[in-house]
């Protein structure tokens, strides 16, 4: 009896998801051929929620900042590499990490740079004119997390000072790949 009904309440979600992915306007690029491409970007919206913790999820998925001097990382000195808490990319190594004094974990360069280029690392800028300033956005090239912003008051010889987010990091001891 009802079996029939199943198609048309099938489409109805479908097109729910469709119209919520689209006004989420997170990072998330509208599916250039919809069906399948709707569908696998919901699956990753969804999974983003379900595997990161709360924190996570509100920094790196909704570019939002952790309170200052509340980090897990502002005061670690282990020598190590901090990857993507959500993909798992090398994003910084405690060897360009400094303090900053400003309550954020800090960095001079991102892993892998090398001299000034920045195309072998696994961050990419991008302006962000949010909240009344003009700042330089620093997010996962893999999978499109918000870290954090880039400013030009670092110490040299980059003068850069990556300001990033604990949250959006996981540290492990070593020297990385
Ligand atoms: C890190 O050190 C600063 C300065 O000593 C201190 O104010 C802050 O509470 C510490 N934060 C953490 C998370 O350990
Ligand atoms: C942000 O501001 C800069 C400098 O005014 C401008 O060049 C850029 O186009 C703006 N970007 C956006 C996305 O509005
Ligand atoms: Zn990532």
């Amino acid at each position: 009896m009802a079996a029939h009904l199943l198609p048309r309440m099938l489409g109805n979600v479908l097109l729910l998801l469709r119209s919520l992915l689209r006004s989420s306007g997170d990072g998330l690029a509208p599916a250039a051929g919809g069906g399948t491409g709707t569908l696998s970007e919901a699956t990753v919206a969804t999974d983003w929620k379900k595997n990161l913790t709360p924190g996570q999820f509100y920094v790196t998925r909704e570019k939002g900042t952790e309170p200052l001097f509340s980090g897990i990382y502002l005061n670690n000195t282990e020598l190590g590499i901090y990857y993507c808490v959500c993909c798992n990319a090398p994003l910084f190594s405690s060897e360009k990490k400094y303090n900053s004094g400003t309550g954020w974990p800090s960095f001079s360069e991102v892993y892998g740079t090398r001299g000034r280029d920045e195309s072998n690392t696994n961050i990419m800028r991008r302006p962000d004119n949010s909240s009344g300033s003009i700042r330089t956005e620093v997010i996962c090239k893999r999978c499109d997390a918000h870290l954090g912003h880039v400013f030009d008051d670092g110490p040299t010889p980059s003068g850069q000072r990556f300001c990033i987010n604990s949250v959006s990091l996981n540290f492990k001891q070593g020297s990385g790949q």
